[in-house]
């Protein structure tokens, strides 16, 4: 099994590139079904859970092409309409074709996509939603047979809760619905906004991106674009973390600092000094980082709950007692256990968990419970005393592109299978 060893206590200092946003590839991916014509796909991550979409992609009838961070999709001649259960699992937003594939199919048959470990992964918004732009949808014995009558037809849509996978499906049926639809208390996720500029650049009619209400026009039909993905977001802050973690200097480069503003007052309460400009980021850490008083995962623009593992890790080690409060998932937890397994004192109460800081950590052989959870454990690794070894890296690989090698680039002391990244 492959594992990373990781020799903590060096501080890290240099310039890390951010790829491009998993979260924003994978829709953007799922939205290529729909174009007419090819389209190229820019800054588009290494990473398992894109090749998993690639690989519906192409079980759906599509000529993909890769070539290095670019991809290309033609799905002109693609007439598929059925997803296997081995493809479904292999990544949870999968769900994310259903509304591809029946807008542009007429139908769609899906295994439910697997949970995973936050807990279950309810997709009821999704296909209530669905089913009021006329999708015809029968669950039978793990299966989603759906068809539509002629043509989606487009409506208003209120979500309960801002989910950015709903968001994404209703859009992605909607861009070529009959008629207007209107999606209230939609996601304003920023990988929201770069799958609108996807659509509007393949010729469909948005209004309201980024924005709790968003309007679409249908149109009959969508042709190719050449788009770059968004950097990732979620992987700054991880960086963000390994430099306040180590108490070191990164300049992360390529990014938008505009999303993580929600980021920004965290790190700066642990004591960190960040500076951002047009595209870059530096993070300048303190001798010993402060406790954050209280994190609450919230919807995006707030505190996003894929950083709520990476900043758990800093309070760690922080000076003081730093409370979580996880408003977004029912089980993002399972780091925990590991974490407590390298010395570190938390209390989890249901979506609460209380760390009391501690002066070190000790490695030891940790493993991956899910992709934040694993990050968590890295970040902790780089602060232990000793030597932390990580295993089940799947985890990471879906989210990560080349996590070990850039580390060891600005100063880690990190093997992968013992040899040197
Ligand atoms: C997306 O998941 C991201 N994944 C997640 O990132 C991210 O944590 C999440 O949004 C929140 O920002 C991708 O974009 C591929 P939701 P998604 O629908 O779409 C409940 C990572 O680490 N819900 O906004 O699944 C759900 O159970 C991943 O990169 C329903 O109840 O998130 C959860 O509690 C992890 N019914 C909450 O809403 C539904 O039909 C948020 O889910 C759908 C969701």
């Amino acid at each position: 099994m492959s594992k990373l060893v990781i020799e903590g206590e060096h501080r890290l200092n240099g310039a890390v590139h951010i790829h491009g946003a998993k979260n924003s590839a994978l829709p953007i991916l799922a939205a290529t079904f729909l174009a007419g014509e090819s389209c190229e796909i820019e800054n588009c991550p290494l990473l398992s859970d894109v090749h998993a979409a690639i690989k519906i992609l192409e079980h759906l009838g599509c000529r993909v092409e890769r070539d290095g961070h670019t991809v290309c999709i033609n799905a002109s001649q693609a007439q598929g309409y059925e997803v296997p259960d081995t493809l479904m699992r292999e990544m949870r937003s999968s769900i994310v074709f259903l509304g591809a594939i029946a807008a542009k199919s007429g139908k769609a048959h899906l295994t439910f996509p697997g949970g995973c470990e936050l807990g279950p992964r309810p997709i009821d918004l999704h296909l209530a939603a669905l089913r009021q732009l006329g999708l015809h949808i029968d669950e039978e014995g793990g299966r989603l047979l759906c068809r539509v009558h002629d043509r989606l037809v487009g409506c208003p849509i209120s979500l309960s809760f801002p989910s950015v996978g709903a968001t994404e499906n209703i859009l992605l049926a909607a861009v070529t619905a009959r008629g207007t639809t209107t999606i209230f208390n939609a996601a304003r996720e920023p990988e929201i906004v770069d799958l609108c500029n996807f659509l509007t650049a393949c010729g469909a009619r948005i209004r309201g991106a980024g924005e709790g209400t968003i309007v679409i026009e249908g149109v009959d039909r969508l042709h190719g674009c050449r788009h770059r993905v968004i950097p990732d977001r979620i992987e700054t802050a991880t960086y963000m973390g390994a430099a306040a973690i180590t108490g070191g200097s990164l300049l992360l480069k390529d990014i938008y600092p505009e999303h993580v503003q929600a980021l920004i007052p965290v790190f700066e309460e642990t004591g960190c000094q960040v500076t951002a400009w047009r595209d870059e980021l530096l993070v300048n850490a303190p001798g010993r980082l402060r406790r954050i008083r209280t994190v609450r995962t919230l919807p995006y623009p707030g505190f996003p709950t894929d950083a709520q593992a990476l900043i758990m890790a800093l309070t760690c080690v922080a000076e003081g007692t730093s409370v979580f409060i996880e408003t977004i998932f029912e089980s993002r937890y399972k780091h925990v256990c590991e974490l407590m397994r390298m010395g570190a004192n938390i209390k989890v109460e249901g979506r609460v968990a209380v760390v009391e800081g501690v002066s070190t950590l000790s490695g030891t052989a940790v493993e991956c419970t899910d992709l934040r959870g694993g990050a968590a454990l890295v970040l902790a690794g780089l602060a232990a005393g000793g030597t932390t070894e990580i295993t089940q890296l799947h985890h990471l690989e879906r989210g990560y592109e080349a996590m070990a090698q850039t580390l060891a680039g600005v100063g880690a002391h990190i093997l992968y299978d013992g040899a040197d990244v």
